[in-house]
């Protein structure tokens, strides 16, 4: 089966409104011409208003950083799935390490976030991975296994067909050391062949599965030429137009 690629950049931190809309304003023409490779940007909440206003009618897609599973009501500073679509926002990172290790994010928090981002349509892009001690004490596949069973937990095979998973490795994000294609493609394939087992081989051969941690220009089209990588989540990467561009550009000539 062949899976579209898909690449997004999470700016976390980053960037002011009127950054944002002069970025995403260069993105746009930069990109114009490419309908090979699904294209998301998530920027901070305070932008992606204005940031939708300027993607309208273009081929790159919206993404926030984050959703709680309420719809309304007292829960002082949180942002809804339901106030996510009225804006035009079409996919949220669910789960990304930053929030486990900073936030208090568990798989169960995961698992109500997704279940509210498919209540109400949109697109859930979650993140699993190891950390550096556990990669080193062999339990990769373990973790990982937690992770997607406890984050998934009670979806039906229709729902899982609609999410994004993206493999992390902890100890590659932010750190210029990027997992090799080989140990990138081995944890995808675990997880696609977990998938079956949870559900059934179509919904695995389905789900696309981002590689995330340190891409780049220059290991972006190995990553992407992997049977199992089917995109990749940009943190740093993408806070540039030279280099978002440059890999979205090589990862449609290894989707060639
Ligand atoms: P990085 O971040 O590309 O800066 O390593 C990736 C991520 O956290 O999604």
């Amino acid at each position: 089966m062949m899976r579209k690629l898909i690449i997004a950049g999470n700016w976390k931190l980053n960037k002011t409104s009127r950054e944002a809309i002069e970025f995403v304003t260069l993105l746009k023409r930069e990109l114009c011409d490419i309908s090979g490779v699904d294209i998301i940007v998530c920027p901070p909440a305070t932008a992606l208003s204005d940031v939708q206003d300027v993607l309208t009618d273009s081929n790159i897609a919206l993404g926030a950083q984050n959703v709680y599973w309420e719809d309304e009501g007292a829960f002082t500073g949180e942002v809804s799935a339901p106030l996510l679509k009225d804006i035009g926002v079409q996919y949220v990172i669910i789960g990304h390490s930053e929030r486990r290790q900073y936030f208090g994010e568990t798989d169960e928090t995961v698992n109500k976030r997704l279940a509210a981002a498919l209540k109400h349509g949109l697109t859930p892009i979650v993140c699993v991975g190891e950390n550096l001690t556990e990669r080193e004490k062999g339990r990769t596949f373990e973790v990982l296994e937690k992770q997607c069973r406890g984050g998934l937990d009670g979806l039906e095979a229709d729902e899982v067909e609609k999410i994004i998973i993206a493999y992390e490795p902890v100890w590659a994000i932010g750190t210029g050391k990027t997992a090799t294609a080989q140990q990138a493609q081995e944890a995808h394939k675990f997880i696609r062949d977990l998938l079956a087992e949870m559900y059934n081989d179509d919904t695995a051969q389905t789900v696309r599965i981002q590689y995330g941690g340190s891409v780049k220009p220059e290991n972006s089209a190995q990553l992407m030429s992997q049977p199992d990588i089917d995109g990749a989540l940009v943190g740093g990467a993408s806070l540039k137009a030279e280099t978002f561009t440059e890999i979205i550009k090589n990862s449609c000539t290894a989707a060639q």
